[in-house]
């Protein structure tokens, strides 16, 4: 459903007008309901690969290549095309949930206005269908939470707001940007297992961007390892893990002690691979 072929970007520096390429050539491809991981350390490209997508790359920056979705190929799109496939099919859960709500407005006004249907949607049915919403996403005491403002929530209690908003809009493609990195180690856990049990439950297409590669591991289907604007290797996790190509690659597998909370021994629940989980449970 999505095919990125020789994705270029350059950013240009406004004080010298210098260019730098950012991402390099890069190809992959996204199957209907698939996850793809995009891993690899801290300035690799990984975000400004989901800003291509999304078509909010940096002011006056040189995109090249295909970027098709269902068919259509954004990089050549309008800006009304490309404004209705951003709202309509395309949702972004970034690293910080205050980012994607109006601090002024409470929780239910965004998952109310997120509803497409909100116009002919009666005010106790939207009402009725918010608190569903978050229910599904883990939250009991939805009365105070769709009560709330922003700032009175936990990043994690904010989170499962906005995945609870991504997933009602029922988008093709969900492009989550280090959902958790923001949240503690328990609330991490929580809040990865529900984004991949409700991805799962609606079939959606995701790119999971992470510098955690374990984390990837457990909730994706392939993982495309990257590097200073590079993808170096793509595969499923077995594949990485037992045939990693590249030393980079080894080492970022290595780094996975580090990830655990000190004094957790195991993983967190996220961390482990559905099949675990389900024995677990
Ligand atoms: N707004 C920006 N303008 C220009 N360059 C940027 C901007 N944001 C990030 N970069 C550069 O782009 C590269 C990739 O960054 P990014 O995609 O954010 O990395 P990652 O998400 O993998 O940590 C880095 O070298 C970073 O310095
Ligand atoms: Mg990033």
């Amino acid at each position: 459903m999505l095919k990125i072929e020789g994705l270029v970007l350059a950013v240009v520096d406004p004080d010298t007008g210098q260019e730098t390429e950012i991402l390099h050539g890069n190809s992959f491809s996204l199957a209907q309901g698939e996850a793809l991981g995009l891993v690899g350390e801290s300035g690799s490209g990984k975000s400004m690969t989901l800003r291509c997508v999304l078509g909010i790359e940096p002011a006056g920056a040189r995109v090249e290549g295909s970027i098709e979705l269902d068919g259509t190929e954004l990089l050549a799109s309008s800006g009304e095309t490309l404004r209705r496939i951003r709202a309509n099919d395309l949702a972004l859960i970034a690293q910080n949930p205050h980012g994607a709500l109006n601090p002024v407005l409470p929780v239910r006004r965004f998952l109310v206005e997120g509803m497409s249907d909100a116009r002919s949607t009666g005010r106790a049915e939207a009402e009725a269908r918010a608190a569903d919403l978050l229910r599904q996403v883990g939250i009991a005491d939805t009365e105070r939470v769709l009560a709330s403002y922003p700032h009175q929530l936990s990043g994690g209690m904010l989170q499962r707001v906005v995945i609870a908003g991504a997933i009602s809009g029922e988008p093709k493609l969900l492009l989550a940007d280090e959902p958790t990195t923001a949240l503690d180690v328990t609330t991490q856990a929580e809040v990865v297992a529900i984004l991949d049990e409700k991805r799962r439950e609606h079939g959606l297409s995701m790119i999971f961007v992470t510098h955690d590669l374990d984390l990837a591991a457990a909730v994706c289907d392939r993982l495309a390892v990257m590097r200073d604007g590079e993808i170096l290797e793509i595969g499923t996790p077995e594949e990485i893990r037992d045939h990693a190509k590249t030393e980079y690659t080894r080492k970022l597998m290595a780094a996975r002690p580090l990830l655990y909370p000190a004094g957790h021994e195991q993983p967190p629940a996220a961390a482990l691979t559905t099949e675990e989980r389900r024995a677990e449970s």
